[in-house]
């Protein structure tokens, strides 16, 4: 099932609030490792996969890349990115990851940030992604950790009597699959996979895996976001680099 959540405009209100807010999980855990793990821009043909306002288009083109095509389910998030960073060198479509279609295009790097988890069919989008590398070209994503999309309550942190965090529930691993989450409104759907269903894929499709980072906070995000501190005791995210 596709489902088009950042349309929905309670939601679409909330994310945006947050990701404008320059505090959140992005600015300090998830964004610095997506990028450090790029080794460089600079020339390269870019897909983004589930580009949103586009931030990400802008800072290949402003770090030297050739061009980037930026594509999202989201009408909302399409608009954002027309009008906010829009660049002669990138094109934003609004189409969704399992539509896409790309019969004479090939990219040197293929960037997603946070979608993958919106994607049922794993097995697809990365069949589909490394058919649209060039050869030696990279795909670098970045999704939620499996260990915090594993329980279905998805609601893991177990406190004591005075709310302080005990540790960390993982429950259902190897049940991979949906899982429905309140995130400003109910319904959001996510899917989880195990670790080994993430590598696994990326292996059978022929890609070389070349790094996976399980990021911590920068320190500037600890000055910001004292709970950032808790992702030393579970990583958030897991951002994984694989070559064709
Ligand atoms: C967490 S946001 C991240 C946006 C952007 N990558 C960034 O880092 O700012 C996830 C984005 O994925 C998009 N998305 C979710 N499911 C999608 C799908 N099936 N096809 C295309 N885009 C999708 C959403 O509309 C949203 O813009």
């Amino acid at each position: 099932m596709k489902q088009n959540i950042y349309d929905n405009d309670i939601f679409f209100k909330g994310y945006t609030s947050l990701r404008e807010s320059g505090i959140s999980y992005n600015d300090f855990v998830e964004q610095p490792a997506l990028k450090s793990a790029i080794s460089s821009l600079k020339g390269k043909k870019i897909l983004d996969l589930g580009c949103g306002s586009g931030q990400f288009a802008k800072y290949c083109i402003d770090n030297g890349a050739a061009s980037v095509l930026g594509i999202d389910i989201s009408m909302n998030m399409i608009e954002k990115a027309n009008k906010e960073n829009k660049h002669e060198k990138i094109n934003y479509l609004c189409i969704a990851i399992e539509d896409l279609e790309l019969h004479n295009q090939k990219f040197d790097l293929i960037i997603s940030s946070l979608a993958v988890h919106y994607i049922a069919d794993y097995s697809a989008l990365i069949k589909k992604v490394t058919s649209l590398l060039n050869k030696d070209g990279e795909f670098i994503y970045s999704t939620e950790h499996p260990i915090v999309t594993a329980r279905h309550e998805m609601n893991n942190w177990v406190k004591d009597k005075e709310g302080n965090r005990l540790y960390w529930a993982l429950d259902n691993y190897q049940v991979e699959g949906e899982r429905e989450q309140h995130w400003y409104i109910d319904g959001v759907i996510k899917y989880h996979r195990t670790i080994s269903t993430l590598i696994n894929t990326l292996i059978k499709n022929g890609l070389v895996l070349e790094e996976i980072i399980e990021p911590q906070s920068t320190p500037a995000g600890l000055e910001k976001m004292p709970k950032l501190i808790n992702e030393e005791r579970r990583p958030s995210f897991i951002v994984i680099k694989a070559k064709k």
